[in-house]
């Protein structure tokens, strides 16, 4: 995948405008990030946030950030938070970029991996770390939650990981699941319960709760009567 992909991998069925970002880490290693809109407008990730919280999750360290979202108000905090610089994306000069996809294969003993995960959480303000899986037509994308000192300004583990997956391109979310050791029972919060409707829409969702015991949900048990409006979804 190289960086005119990600136009392609843009999920814009409200505004219609792709946007992409990419972040270079200290180990030189290339995060890219997509824009993914959501039918509750405030819910939606930047190209910009997704990129940088890639490069967060997997444990490196964020240097410079190239986006054409630099006009964002978000991004100086960002800047001064994880010491990274921001650029304009000029996409010609990039060109020569590969992104390494992080899929994993299907044979991953999910439990085993949700649990190591934790460890990559980014957690200074709670302690409180969360884990999350997606599983795609293409394998497995990982998540953890990514917080900043502005409480509003990071993300939870389940849609970090669903914006990865859609990043590399994944057109079939087939199931999610969520772990925490902290919290008694493993539980989507309200809004990443409405990204999970939006993105897997009669899916099953694994909660793995503290006690190793799991509990299976359909997404729309999880919400019902959640938002939609047909004067949106026809845009
Ligand atoms: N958190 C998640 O990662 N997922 C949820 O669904 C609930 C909350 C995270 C966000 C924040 O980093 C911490 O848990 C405390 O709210």
């Amino acid at each position: 995948m190289d960086i005119n992909d990600l136009y392609d991998h843009n999920y814009v069925p409200y505004s219609k405008k792709a946007t992409a970002a990419v972040v270079r880490s200290k180990s030189g290693k290339w995060f890219p990030g997509v824009r993914i809109e959501n039918i509750s407008y405030p819910l939606s990730i930047s190209a910009t946030q997704n990129a940088l919280f890639y490069c967060l999750s997997e444990g490196h360290k964020p240097v410079e950030l190239f986006t054409n979202e630099i006009n964002m108000s978000m991004i100086p905090s960002w800047e001064k938070e994880f010491g990274f610089t921001a650029n304009s994306l000029d996409s010609n000069e990039l060109q020569n970029i590969t992104f390494e996809n992080p899929v994993l294969d299907s044979n991953i003993n999910k439990m085993k991996q949700l649990k190591q995960l934790l460890d990559m959480a980014v957690v200074g303000e709670s302690d409180f770390p969360v884990s999350a899986i997606v599983e795609t037509e293409q394998g497995y994308f990982t998540g953890v939650n990514i917080e900043c000192t502005s409480w509003n300004m990071g993300l939870c583990a389940e849609r970090v990981a669903i914006a990865k997956a859609l990043t590399f391109g994944s057109q079939k979310l087939i199931s999610l699941e969520i772990h925490t050791r902290k919290g008694e029972f493993s539980s989507p919060c309200g809004a990443c319960r409405q990204v999970i409707i939006e993105h897997l829409p009669k899916k099953q969702i694994h909660l793995h709760h503290a006690d190793d015991s799991e509990s299976i949900h359909f997404s729309e048990d999880l919400l019902p009567h959640s938002f939609s409006s047909s004067s949106l979804s026809n845009r």
